[in-house]
């Protein structure tokens, strides 16, 4: 019986797919090369703005064939649909996040008809992850979960309600995986999580002596950089509020982690940021950022944005472009503040028209495109280390990315996937510069 997985979403959900496919082989299912072959189809869905959600069921209609016996949907449309999901008719089964270890069953229930339309929408992280396999499959560049849910409660956002309350993985747990992967070829990590810097794990007990308690972000990132095999070190996501001095200081002392921070601002208006629940001001956002500068010079920020945000009037949105002017981001990602059931915004008066986020979403992007431009022009003339990570569209074109996960595009007659090079940069776009691989 061959599988195929579609995912959708962020990070994690790039993570749980990897384990789910994994967890399916060693459950005796066989991975097929593309969804034409597969007797079992896996929709691994994101919840976060409507597009998302449509997309996947227009992809479910696309892929499904004749050959398709079971199709198993699961993440975050599956949590917060619940069974009405099912009022899809191709739909076997609906697992939620935090319950894909039990799927291997599900699938074998489904197949043997024993059972039909399967919901399966538990909420218990910590049995998750102890009833997966090791983790032998491994890339380049990996992501480790060490944390996941949410207890944040932005008041556009789904996501504490479809990841569940934030729950840290056991310190132990996530060095062993981290180890096993460097073990098994990895070079580059990202420590992944809905809000990374919150992380307060059980500690093991390492240092005889250290009584056990818990360990936050930064002690779990000194620890891991220290591993043998690691050349680059990652995480995302983190939330403002939650950014320590400290954190900044390990940037400034540890070459293995990159020194570049994902800290989405969403909005640059005071009013916009309470309304959204977000527990800062921009100004305590800014100078956040211009300390994080001065402990280490040679960091680099991108941000998350929505425009748009019910009640949000021209002259607050226009506080979000002039923030983005100021900090001049490497990369960002914006998007048209978008409706979701049951959170507090849904139910807010004030509701901006399509057209109106549409127009706000262009003139934002604009100005974080100029920034994206700014840093890739600044670029040239100077030697980054690139991870290559796909081919190009040109023959013996390569992909990779630097520590600022800017784009960077070399020719080589070599295979480079995989590989760190040094690359002298001569030419800057928008979205990626282009240079010679140094000798
Ligand atoms: N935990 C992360 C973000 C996770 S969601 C954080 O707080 O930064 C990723 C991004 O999706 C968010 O940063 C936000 O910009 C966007 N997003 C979330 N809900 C949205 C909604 N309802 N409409 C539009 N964008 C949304
Ligand atoms: Fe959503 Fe806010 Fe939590 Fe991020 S911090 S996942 S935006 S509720
Ligand atoms: Fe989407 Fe769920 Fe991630 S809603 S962004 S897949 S946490």
């Amino acid at each position: 019986m061959k599988f195929h997985i579609e995912v959708y979403g962020c990070q994690m959900n790039v993570y749980d797919a990897r384990r789910i496919a994994d967890l399916l082989v060693e459950s005796g299912f066989e991975k097929a090369n593309d969804a034409s072959e597969a007797d079992i189809l896996i929709f691994y869905t994101c919840n976060i703005r409507e597009r998302a959600v449509q997309k996947l069921f227009s992809n479910i209609g696309i892929l499904r064939n004749d050959k398709t016996k079971v199709i198993a949907v699961g993440g975050c449309v599956s949590q917060a649909e619940g069974r009405s999901i099912f009022e899809h008719k191709h739909i076997d089964i609906s697992f939620g996040a935090q319950a894909y270890h039990r799927l291997p069953e599900h699938i074998n229930e489904v197949l043997s008809g024993s059972k039909k339309k399967i919901l399966d929408i538990n909420f218990d992280q910590a049995q998750k992850f102890g009833c997966l396999p090791g983790r032998t499959n491994v890339s380049f560049s990996e992501f480790v979960t060490i944390q996941e849910g949410c207890d944040n409660f932005c008041t556009y956002c789904v996501v504490p309600y479809t990841r569940g309350r934030e729950y840290s993985r056991p310190a132990r747990d996530i060095i062993n995986e981290v180890k096993e992967l460097l073990s098994n070829g990895a070079k580059e990590i990202t420590l992944i999580g809905q809000n990374v810097n919150s992380y307060h794990g059980e500690a093991p007990y390492i240092n005889i002596g250290e009584p056990k308690g818990t360990w936050r972000l930064e002690r779990l990132i000194r620890e891991i950089a220290e591993l043998d095999g690691l050349k680059r070190l990652r995480y995302t996501t983190s939330h403002p509020k939650d950014f320590t001095t400290e954190l900044m200081q390990i940037h400034a002392e540890t070459p293995v982690l990159a020194p570049f921070a994902h800290i989405p601002v969403q909005s640059g208006n005071d009013r916009i940021l309470k309304a959204m629940n977000r527990g800062h001001t921009a100004q305590e956002y800014l100078d956040k950022l211009a300390r994080f500068r001065e402990i280490c010079p040679n960091i680099q920020f991108s941000s998350d944005f929505i425009v748009g945000f019910p009640t949000e009037s021209e002259e607050e949105f226009l506080d979000t472009v002039k923030l983005a002017e100021l900090v001049k981001y490497t990369i960002s990602y914006s998007f048209k503040y978008s409706r979701r059931k049951n959170t507090p915004a849904d139910k807010m008066q004030g509701q901006i028209s399509e057209e109106e986020k549409e127009r706000r979403l262009a003139i934002l992007q604009k100005t974080l495109i100029e920034g994206q431009v700014y840093h890739n022009n600044a670029l040239i003339g100077k030697t980054q280390e690139v991870l290559f990570e796909r081919r190009g569209r040109k023959p013996n074109q390569y992909i990779g990315k630097n520590v600022y996960l800017q784009s960077v595009i070399v020719e080589s007659s070599e295979n480079l996937i995989g590989e760190f090079r040094n690359v002298y940069i001569e030419q800057a776009g928008e979205n990626s510069v282009m240079g010679k691989i140094v000798k």
